[in-house]
């Protein structure tokens, strides 16, 4: 890359081949957003064209009108015949053999597995719960639902029973796809075990299990073997043609306070936009190895561990274990050794690389282009991830978007630039985003405000909050009215128009760029007899980027070093061990407003060593003090 004041720009060896080096696109997008995105849609395979490209009927609004389409059609179908490969699986032990499968292969076990679910019941439109690791079963499981219609809907493997219950009972979803067990690093995780609680005082009729850990389990009526199922099932499967607007699937993500919200995307837009966006941020092609680190859980593991590198023709690497294990370098290693083109990973996993190895000793020749995604990256870890992984050639695509856009909006592309170290970068061509005061005014270069998108949005953005339509139009559509979609996300731009996400507005925070609430948090610490009050804030970590402490107080006889036990116990219960805390603080009054309102942001100041402000607003500025001296002993 060419560096110009303290702006990178792609060398003309990466501007000749990439998919977009110039304005033009720019250009394009911005004259006619709609038209834009509709040549964006002839690059999928759709059985009948749209009769309307975009409808809007605020808050709502519709893509591709009338089409009709099956996402994997763009790849099974296409590629049915090819010996290319689709997905290498790399599992979570070094020792055992990785597997590489073809898109013929794929096409095959998809559509197994898709005429097993059918004989089962499931149809289009139906929900169907998934719970596995990250296994060649998880692709296509995901692929098979989405074959037959039915709403995938992936609940996170390191998310605790209670986490799985609270999700399957908001589908009502009568099938779960999941396994015995499966290994993470050096432990066996009893996935079943975690099934069998979950899914009581559910709508589960059918357990669909993965032989994968082959550790002892509780085998009930419920439960049938994955094999048994697809043994003898037709290698074709009719892709079930949708409606453009019909669900694809859901996901659950976490918001201000409350219950998780179930993210609804549907099956047009969508396709339309993980394709392009694949194509253009990380200028897929082909004969690239395409690995995202991040597990079908979250949003990116669907989009671009998934969806996006099959849409457009390449190599996926699935990789199971942790990146750090049983060698720190384990994720350098596999780079290496499958000769992996495209690395897209989060902060957190840079700065713990970089902390822990330094220096990189394999060779990583094979990368042309990084990607960052999840929370800001900070100036040290670019740096690192930019020298070190790649070599100061490689592009650095630091991706922003969210759960609810479905797909990346804000990124510099490779083949254009500039990129700029902590900043996100430019906004995808064909959107309109601003950055809003109070007012609902543009804000002026370098003022912090709202990040908002304006219409016509993008063709993959949400279609709604699942059975909670309210949610939907409170979340995003009231801030700033029914016609202009609120991020959650303060940001700001620079003189070029770059943008720097500067972090959340509401009570989300990213823990290894994993998304929380700690309105969800306190409501699970609260369930504890002995606390009276409580307050989950969220601080800077060096490598986690954010960890969730929470402050309570307490009543009842117990000690504190109990019930900081109890709450430590009931969030792993409860959301699961992303939910670690750092410090749970037992004091004595929490700090509020004349109105009762928990002073937060005091809290969190406590930690940052800014300003504290006026406390003389506060109903009992005395608690500020007694906080301090509690966790004095931490900072
Ligand atoms: C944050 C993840 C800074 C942001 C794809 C957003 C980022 C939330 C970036 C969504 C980035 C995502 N730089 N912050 N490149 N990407 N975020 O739903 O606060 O898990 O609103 O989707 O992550 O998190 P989610």
């Amino acid at each position: 890359m060419i560096k110009k004041n303290n702006l990178y720009y792609p060398s003309e060896e990466i501007k000749k081949d990439a998919h977009i080096n110039s304005e033009e696109t720019y250009k394009e997008g911005e004259e006619n957003p709609v038209a834009f995105w509709e040549k964006a849609a002839n690059d999928v395979i759709w059985r009948e064209k749209w009769d309307e490209s975009f409808s809007h009927t605020p808050p709502y609004f519709k893509w591709f009108l009338g089409g009709k389409i099956n996402i994997t059609e763009s790849f099974l179908d296409v590629h049915k015949e090819s010996d290319k490969t689709a997905i290498i699986f790399c599992p979570n032990s070094p020792e055992e053999e990785e597997r590489k499968i073809s898109y013929r292969e794929l096409y095959r076990e998809v559509n197994r597995f898709a005429n097993a679910l059918k004989k089962m019941g499931v149809g289009k439109g139906d929900p169907v719960g998934i719970y596995l690791p990250m296994i060649p079963e998880m692709v296509f499981a995901l692929l098979a639902c989405a074959r037959i219609g039915a709403m995938h809907t992936v609940v996170f493997s390191a998310f605790s029973p209670s986490a799985l219950k609270v999700r399957l009972q908001d589908t009502q979803a009568k099938v779960l796809i999941t396994t015995d067990g499966y290994n993470r690093a050096a432990e066996v995780i009893d996935l079943k075990k975690n099934v069998d609680e979950g899914i009581k005082e559910t709508s589960i009729e059918k357990v669909i299990l993965v032989k994968r850990g082959g550790n002892e389990i509780n085998f009930t009526e419920k439960d049938v073997w994955w094999h048994d199922i697809v043994e003898g099932e037709s290698d074709d499967c009719p892709a079930e043609m949708m409606d453009s607007e019909d669900p694809l699937f859901i996901l659950y993500t976490s918001g201000s306070t409350g219950k998780p919200k179930g993210v609804l995307h549907t099956c047009g837009g969508y396709t339309v936009q993980a394709k392009a966006t694949g194509k253009w941020i990380f200028d897929l092609k082909e004969d690239d190895v395409f690995w995202s680190t991040a597990d079908a859980g979250w949003i990116t593991g669907h989009t671009y561990t998934i969806y996006s590198p099959l849409l457009n023709g390449a190599t996926t690497v699935i990789f199971e274990g942790v990146p750090n294990w049983p060698e720190k370098d384990r994720f350098a290693e596999i780079i290496e050794k499958h000769k992996v083109t495209i690395f897209y990973t989060a902060p957190t996993a840079i700065r713990l690389f970089k902390m822990q190895i330094g220096e990189i000793e394999r060779s990583l020749e094979s990368l042309r282009i990084l990607g960052s995604v999840g929370e800001p990256i900070d100036e040290d870890a670019w740096e690192w991830y930019y020298r070190e992984i790649g070599k100061g050639k490689c592009p650095v695509v630091d991706t922003w978007w969210q759960t609810e856009t479905g797909g990346i909006l804000i990124s510099s592309l490779p083949g254009v630039g500039p990129f700029k170290p902590t900043f996100t970068g430019r906004t995808l061509p064909g959107l309109k985003f601003d950055i809003y005061n109070a007012e609902g005014k543009s804000v002026s270069a370098n003022e912090e405000g709202d990040l908002v998108i304006l219409p016509p949005f993008s063709p993959g953005m949400l279609r709604g909050v699942y059975k909670n339509d309210e949610k939907y139009r409170k979340t995003y559509f009231s801030e700033f009215g029914e016609n202009i979609y609120y991020t959650s996300d303060t940001a700001y731009r620079d003189e070029e128009g770059l943008i720097r996400i500067v972090g959340r507005a509401d009570d989300v925070i990213k823990v290894a760029g994993h998304r929380l609430s700690t309105g969800e948090m306190e409501n699970v610490v609260a369930k504890n007899e002995s606390v009276a009050e409580c307050a989950v804030v969220g601080i800077k970590d060096d490598i986690r980027g954010e960890v969730p402490i929470v402050f309570a107080v307490i009543v009842g006889n117990k000690k504190a070093e109990e019930v900081t036990e109890e709450i430590k116990k009931v969030l792993m219960d409860d959301i699961g061990p992303i939910a670690m805390v750092k410090s749970i603080y037992i004091v004595e009054d929490l700090p509020k407003t004349r109105s009762g309102k928990i002073m937060r942001r005091i809290m969190k100041k406590l930690f940052t060593g800014e300003e504290l402000g006026d406390l003389s607003t506060l109903a009992n500025p005395e608690s500020v003090e007694l906080l301090k001296n509690v966790i004095k002993r931490d900072i």
